[in-house]
């Protein structure tokens, strides 16, 4: 692999997050489940972004960029954490929001994440389903240029091959706890939604020659339609990182039977996960990725398709900042 601890990086998660033994949820599960604690990487109340945030700053850092355009949903967390190390860092913040159709009337449109993004002074440009995102961006990203500023663009979700190496990163260190923990563990599981860090979970692991298996748990798609553009994604890295595509083969799992209706739209498990998960741990996921992951890892337990006594990490990729845009769902 190519020395990955030279590729540029700005240091902004409180890393190491902890790993911890979860034992009144892994008591009503009949599994021992670990959590990965990446809700606690620290910017903006935190979340998985912040470990992107550091590579793609990194980058924009190196072209000399003065402001940080990204796109997503109404409630996005990348948009949340794009917003806070746009303040932190001393760029300007451009987003481009969409609307979700099927989500909550109350809060949606004025709490959550949107409230926080106002606070860390983000320009937002609010756009309704109908419209083109990646063509208003293209439009938005050619205006700022054209007024003199050095506009960086982040995908969805900061997923591209730069942005997923918060994830390779993250694989290194789990790996590191478990060996210090004395823990083995089976399998991972995840949310997994523009893919970056799933995909970048598993380079990291094929990079450090790990067969742990990890189980993406979709919020938008299919399970098929997931696990094309997480392989995509992963080959990419593994390019990047100056190993053998071929090793994606047959690593990518996804299931696409806990996201509902669609992106954003709550589920009767998402809800139940989210309350038990609170009342059991004293953990809060949130209503768009986790509290869905978390339904499949409690259904795949009871319905035995997860081993009883098996050992699972649940990668806990945070937004519970999401929460009080579903008040009235909860
Ligand atoms: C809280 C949370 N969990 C999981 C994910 C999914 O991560 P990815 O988009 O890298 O698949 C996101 C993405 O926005 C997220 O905000």
């Amino acid at each position: 692999m190519k020395n990955f601890d030279q590729i540029a990086r700005i240091t902004i998660s409180h890393a190491p997050t902890p790993l911890e033994f979860t034992p009144q949820l892994s008591k009503k599960l009949g599994c021992k489940i670990f959590f990965k604690r990446d809700d606690c990487t620290g910017l903006a109340g935190g979340g998985n972004k912040t470990r992107k945030l550091e590579y793609l700053l990194a980058d924009a850092k190196q072209k000399q960029a003065d402001t940080l355009v990204t796109i997503g949903g109404l409630q996005s967390n990348h948009a949340r954490q794009t917003a806070a190390a746009a303040a932190k860092f001393g760029y300007g913040c451009e987003l481009v929001l969409q609307e979700v159709a099927g989500t909550p009337e109350a809060d949606y449109h004025n709490n959550g994440n949107l409230l926080l993004d106002h606070l860390f002074g983000a320009k937002i440009h609010l756009l309704k389903l109908s419209e083109d995102c990646s063509a208003y961006a293209a439009t938005l990203m050619a205006r700022l240029e054209s007024e003199g500023k050095k506009p960086y663009l982040i995908p969805i979700g900061g997923s591209n091959a730069i942005g997923s190496l918060g994830y390779v990163r993250c694989a290194i260190e789990i790996l590191q706890q478990l060996d210090e923990q004395k823990i083995q563990i089976d399998q991972i599981v995840l949310a997994t939604g523009s893919a970056g860090t799933q995909a970048g979970l598993l380079a990291g692991l094929i990079a450090a020659q790990s067969d742990i298996p990890v189980l993406g748990i979709t919020v938008s798609r299919s399970g098929e339609a997931q696990q094309v553009l997480v392989d995509t994604l992963l080959r990419g890295i593994l390019i990047q990182l100056n190993l053998d595509q071929q090793l994606a083969n047959g690593r990518v799992i996804a299931n696409g039977n806990y996201c509902g209706a669609g992106y954003g739209m709550a589920t009767d498990a998402m809800v139940a996960a989210v309350r038990q998960v609170a009342q059991l741990e004293g953990v809060l996921l949130d209503p768009v990725y986790t509290g869905k992951a978390m339904a499949g890892l409690m259904d795949l337990c009871a319905q035995g398709v997860i081993a009883p006594g098996s050992r699972q990490l649940f990668l806990h990729t945070g937004g519970s900042q999401g929460l009080f845009a579903y008040r009235e769902i909860f």
